[in-house]
Formats: C-alpha cells, sequence, structure tokens
C-alpha cells in the first residue's frame, strides 16, 4: 500500500504504446493512475471513454494520464475500438492502457479487490485512482470497489484543489469549485493571514476561536 508523500513506487510494463518505465512515462509532470478490473466490461467501458473526453483538462493541468487493466495489450487494442464506438469517439486513443494480467501492479499497488471475483475465482483489481505530484510523490489516492465508476469531473475538482493548495496558504472547503472562496490554513497566524489574504473575513462562532477565515481564491 502506498501512503500519501511516499514517492509512488516506479514499475516498467508493457502498455497501448510499447513498455512502459512509470517514471519516465511521467517525466515533470503531474500525473494519473487509474485501475480497471478487466477489458470488455461495461462499467470500466464507460469509465475509459468519460476519462477519454476529459483529456484536454487533464493536459491543460499539465498530467500525464495512465490507466491500467487486468488483460493484455492485444485485448486493450481491441477494446479501445469498442470505447470509441460506445462513447462516440474517434482518433488516437488519449493515454496508454497498460497491462497487468497476472494482477502483479494490482497486488504491489494494493488495488485488490475482495468481494469481486473473476471466473477463475481470481480477485478483481479494484478500480483506483492515484495522482501522483511532480515530485513523484502520492497526492491523492481512491479506491472503489469493481462495481462502483468512478466521478471524474471529482477527480478534475480536487485536482484543482491540490494545485492551488501546493502553492498557496489555503485549503479548500466542502463542494469547493475552482475560483470559489478558500479557507486561510488554520496554521497562517493572523498577522500574516492579514498580509497574505488582505481580503480574507474573520467568522464569528460561539466558541470565540477565530479559525473560521474565508478568503477569495488566491490567484
Ligand atoms: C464493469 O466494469 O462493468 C465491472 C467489472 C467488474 C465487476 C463489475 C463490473
Amino acid at each position: 500500500m502506498v501512503n500519501l508523500g511516499d514517492v509512488f513506487p516506479n514499475f516498467t510494463a508493457e502498455s497501448t504504446i510499447g513498455t512502459l518505465d512509470f517514471h519516465s512515462f511521467l517525466g515533470d509532470k503531474w500525473g494519473i493512475l487509474f485501475s480497471h478490473p478487466a477489458d470488455y466490461t461495461p462499467v470500466c467501458t464507460t469509465e475509459l471513454g468519460k476519462v477519454a473526453k476529459l483529456a484536454p483538462e487533464f493536459t491543460k493541468r499539465n498530467f500525464k494520464m495512465l490507466a491500467i487493466s487486468c488483460d493484455n495489450v492485444n485485448d486493450h487494442l481491441g477494446w479501445i475500438k469498442d470505447i470509441q464506438a460506445y462513447n462516440c469517439l474517434s482518433g488516437d486513443f488519449p493515454f496508454p492502457i497498460v497491462a497487468d494480467e497476472k494482477r502483479e501492479l494490482a497486488i504491489k499497488l494494493g488495488m485488490l479487490d475482495p468481494d469481486e471475483k473473476d471466473s477463475a475465482g481470481m480477485p478483481l483489481t479494484a478500480r483506483a485512482v492515484f495522482i501522483i505530484g511532480p515530485d513523484k510523490k502520492l497526492k491523492l489516492s481512491i479506491l472503489y470497489p469493481a462495481t462502483t465508476g468512478r466521478n471524474f469531473d471529482e477527480v478534475l475538482r480536487v485536482i484543482d484543489s491540490l494545485q492551488l493548495t501546493a502553492e498557496k496558504k489555503v485549503a479548500t472547503p466542502a463542494d469547493w469549485q475552482a475560483g470559489g472562496n478558500c479557507m486561510v490554513l488554520p496554521t497562517i497566524p493572523s498577522a500574516e493571514a492579514k498580509q497574505l489574504f488582505p481580503d480574507h473575513k474573520v467568522h464569528e462562532v460561539p466558541s470565540g476561536k477565530q479559525y473560521l477565515r474565508t478568503t477569495p481564491c488566491p490567484k
């Protein structure tokens, strides 16, 4: 299992663009790695179509994208045609899919779903999302069971928060959307908060504690 802040383990694997070394593939960009239980499965087909449609949004945020599925490259290449047809997509598929036929990566990265088994009784790979920073450290991980598709608009929203909070001394509140008001970090003393966020507001609460400080989203 990889913890937040750990350097994400490197791996070499076959993919739809040939042999791929994960860290070299990322270069100095952010990375998103997302896993799929198997090729030619309905939920995965909708998910990969959605991510392919969102590819320009990930690129705009300086991201490299990589999918993993537990079948071989030939299956991936055939499945991509179905994904494109079902999701009304054409042209080059915008990111590679790694082959993890033996589930080696799924085991290494703690992505197995013990409740969902394939026809041979093997646990399927769950739906993991890993966001990796340009320093190769894990910034976020989510793990859904094989039976629940992910919301990639939410993943983009989280990325906006990760990229903002990596640079500015703010945190983002519930349901925050890019550009929305932020919370001044509780660790920032009031004098520094006034300097950094001149338009911030301290909210009165019954405890009298001055920890609820909102500011317009810093640029
Ligand atoms: C799917 O992608 O549709 C799926 C895969 C494994 C288990 C359940 C659903």
